[in-house]
Formats: structure tokens, sequence, C-alpha cells
């Protein structure tokens, strides 16, 4: 009777480790803990490092040559005809791994419980999601690229735009704007430079680490790892089960583009208002209102903005996941995908937009330029005038704050003083001093550090156009499955 109950059980609900209970898990539970409907994205990964480790299983002779072979026809039939709709990712299994061992055994019979020799699905699934992410940093890195390319060509049409730079949303010290959105560049540089960095640590392989303490058997696991293109093995079986460090740093970096991406969001929703008019979002890029026949709305800037909270959660999420596990395996670990996967998918999808958004916007360089009118933007440049004449700088502070407090009382700008204005606070004023008003004059005497001067900017921008070409060289050479691999399934 138990032995008919537990065939019964086992049956129903298709799962891999049947043999031990008397009764079938409820139903209940097994959707409860069921993580198909998410890993089932895994699919690919899945048959890849099943196939990976098929051939390995053949070629250190635990299972036989012709037994491996079979595995792999039957997986690259499965994966065919998965890739092909012939097959659809359904059904009662527990995980993505589950369901390839149950349609693999459609196709080659009984063989395929010869599959998990040597593999526990605490290594196997821990492999596909490092294959997963790996995948994700390369589009995460070609999408940034895209934002970089869109900021890198306004900034090429608008090197000799002015605006008023700010510090405290008031304005400050005149830039051009070619220097404004290579700022934004130089922040997703950074981005992209972190997920370089995580690879090395993301592309080790954890296969063979079987359930927790290694398998023993007479594994291959530098040849697995070599198949699916992992750049080295795992130092320590326990810690390989249980790391999810590389998914942390994964979502810590789209945490953080995120937050970059919501920072220029930022700005094109405060310069697209009327009050500021310094940006004009193309049609295909805002959105009108329902009541209001007049609007234009910047949605698609306030929806990076308000995703980015997403993304956040998703590191909170993911480490407070973690943070009280014991080693090894632990099921709470099903949940690290689900969280990942929304954590890239919104970043991949928020920097396509932005890239599209930054490319079709006009900046109104006429705006701009009037903003910097009676802004007292180029203080500092008189102040710096008087150091130059030997005044102490805290002095000449004083006296150019004064000769604003003077003029805007008198509803004047710096560019309307005349010399007798100027003299009225220090006779170490000249004829000279009127021509470091002009805001063209500002910017160009901003040469050093990375300034806002032409040459500097155009310099930055080679700089800029170098950092991409680089990143285009890093994705052609990008880690991918071993040419012997990729001969088995093209
Ligand atoms: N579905 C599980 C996960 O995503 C993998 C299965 C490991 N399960 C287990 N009981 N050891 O983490």
């Amino acid at each position: 009777m138990p032995q008919k109950q537990r065939k019964q059980g086992n049956e129903r609900v298709q799962l891999l480790w049947g043999g031990r209970f008397k009764k079938p898990l409820a139903e209940e539970a097994l959707r409860f803990s069921s993580s198909f409907s998410v890993d089932k994205r895994l699919w690919k990964q899945d048959i890849l490092g099943s196939i990976a480790h098929a051939v390995m299983l053949g070629e250190t002779g635990i299972i036989s040559a012709s037994e491996a072979k079979a595995l792999v026809k039957g997986l690259l039939a499965l994966m065919r005809d998965i890739e092909a709709g012939k097959v659809e990712l359904e059904g009662p299994d527990e995980d993505i791994h589950s369901f390839v061992e149950r349609k693999l055994r459609e196709y080659v019979g009984e063989v395929a419980g010869k599959l998990h020799t040597a593999r526990s699905r605490n290594d196997q699934v821990v492999t596909d999601f490092r294959l997963w992410c790996r995948d994700a940093v390369k589009q995460l890195a070609e999408a940034i690229l895209k934002v970089q390319q869109a900021l890198v060509e306004q900034a090429e049409q608008h090197i000799d735009t002015l605006l008023p730079g700010m510090t405290h949303l008031q304005h400050a010290q005149p830039v051009r704007l070619a220097h404004h959105l290579l700022a934004h560049f130089w922040a997703l540089q950074r981005d992209l430079e972190r997920l370089k960095d995580l690879l090395p640590r993301l592309n080790t392989s954890p296969l063979g680490a079987a359930a927790l303490a290694g398998s023993g058997l007479p594994i291959d696991p530098e040849l697995t790892a070599r198949l699916l293109g992992f750049e080295k093995t795992a130092q320590n079986s326990m810690d390989a089960v249980s790391d999810r460090d590389f998914a942390c740093e994964l979502v810590f970096i789209c945490a953080l583009t995120m937050v970059h991406l919501s920072r220029l969001a930022e700005e094109i929703v405060l310069w697209s208002t009327p009050e500021f008019g310094f940006v004009t979002l193309d049609d295909a890029w805002c959105t009108g209102s329902s009541i209001m026949p007049q609007k234009r709305n910047p949605d698609i800037a306030e929806l990076v903005r308000g995703k980015a909270a997403l993304v956040i959660g998703a590191l909170t999420q993911l480490l407070t996941l973690l943070k009280g596990l014991p080693l090894t395996y632990n099921r709470d670990l099903q949940e690290d995908k689900g969280i990942v996967f929304n954590a890239v998918d919104t970043t991949l999808a928020c920097l396509s937009a932005m890239s599209q958004l930054v490319a079709t916007a006009t900046f109104n360089a006429d705006r701009m330029r009037q903003a910097l009118v009676r802004d007292f933007s180029t203080a500092t440049d008189l102040a710096d005038y008087l150091v130059r004449k030997g005044v102490p700088f805290r002095e000449a502070h004083r006296i150019v704050g004064q000769l604003v407090l003077h003029l805007s009382e008198l509803g004047k700008g710096l560019e309307d003083a005349t010399l007798d204005d100027l003299r009225l606070f220090s006779d170490k004023f000249n004829g000279d001093a009127l021509a470091v008003l002009q805001p063209e004059q500002s910017v160009e005497r901003r040469k050093e550090l990375a300034g806002t001067a032409k040459s500097s900017v155009v310099k930055q921008l080679r700089r800029a156009r170098a950092e991409m070409k680089r990143t285009v060289i890093w994705l052609q050479r990008f880690p991918t499955i071993s040419p012997d691999l990729k001969q088995i399934c093209p």
C-alpha cells in the first residue's frame, strides 16, 4: 500500500526525489515550492550545462560513450524543439531542472536517468544562473554603451553651447553643454568598468561541487568549465553552491546604473519644464494628458526615475535573502533568480529608453544662453581677476560679493556694470576687467583638471570615444561557450 501511494505521488507530480516518501507531496506544497514559472528562463543554460556535463561523464568513463552520445543527442533535440516552439515550457515540474530531465526521458528513454550522475541541482542551478548572469553582463554593457553613444553624439553637437552650471540647483558658473552631458558619460563609464571587473568573479564554474561536499565519482570539473566558457573552477565546493556574491554585485551595478539614469532623467524632467526650456523631447518619447490637450509630459524620464526605486529595492531584497543563511544550499536561495531577473530586465529597459530619449532630444541652445544673462555666474571670474592683481582671494570674494549686492539692488547684472561701478569697490579694476564677465571667456579660462574650456572638452570627447572603442573590443572578446561545445550545439 505505501509502495503504491508513493508511486502514485511520484507520477502525479514528477518529482526527482520521491523514493524515501510514503505520501505524495501535497499539491499546494508543490505549487508553493515550485520555481518553474520563474526559472523556466534558464532553459537554455540548463540544457547547455547538461550537455557539457554529459560530455564530461562520457569522457571520464563514468557513463559509456554511447550513453553520453544518446544524452547529448536527446538534449540537443529538446533544445531545438523548445526553440522552434514545438515543446512548451509548461508542466507540473518543480523547476526547470526537473522539466528538462522529464522531457529528456521522452526523447531518450531510461538513459535520461544517467544525466544526473555526479551532479546535484545545487551545483546545477548556480551554474545555470552564472551563465545567465554572464549574458546579462554583456547585454547591460551593450545597453550602457548605447546611452554613452547618445550622450557623446549630442555633446559633439553642443561643444559651443553654454548654459549655467549649477550647484544647489542655483546658477553657479557657465559651462559647455558638451561638458555637462559628458559628466553623465563618465558615471556610466564607471558602471561599465564595474561590469568588466565583475566578470572574472562571475565567470567561475561551480559545476562538480554536487550537493555541497564535491562528487565521489572521478569527474573532470575543468572540462565542464572549459566547455561552458568559464574562466576557472570554484575553490571550495561548499562555497560554490552557496555563494551568490556574483548576483549581489550584478544587482548593485544595476542599482547604481539606475541611480545614474535617474539623475539624468531628473534633469531631463526639469529641463523640459517651460521655466527651464533647455530641452524639448521628441514627440515619440513624450506623452500627453487625457484631459489637458496642451500637455507634453516627460513620462519616460519620470518612469526611469521611478523604476530606480525597484532596482534599489531588489538589492535590498537580495542582500536580506542571504544574510541569515548558514552554509550551504538553502531553499531560500530559490528566490534569488526572480530578484535578479527583475533588476536586470528593468535596468535594460531603462537603458534602452534613455538612449533613445537622449538621442532624439533637442537641446535649446538659445534658451540656455539666455539663462546666463544677469545670472551673476561670472562672479568667480571677477574675483579671479583681482587675484591676478595680487588681491588675496578672501578679500577678492568680499569685494565682488559687495558689487553683486550693489548691482542686484539696482536691478542690474554683472554684464551691465561699468568700470565706474567696479571701481566703487576696488581700484584694482581696470578696463580689461569688463571682458572677464563674458561667459564665453569664463569657460575658456577653465582648462585645468578636465574643466569646461573648449580644448579640455575636445580632449574629453576624444577620451570618451576611445573608451567606447575599448568597450567594443571587450565585447567582441566576451566569454561564451567553447568552440567544442558550439560544434555540438551550433
Ligand atoms: N529550484 C531550486 C533553486 O532554484 C533548485 C533546486 C535545489 N533544490 C533542492 N532541494 N536542493 O534554487
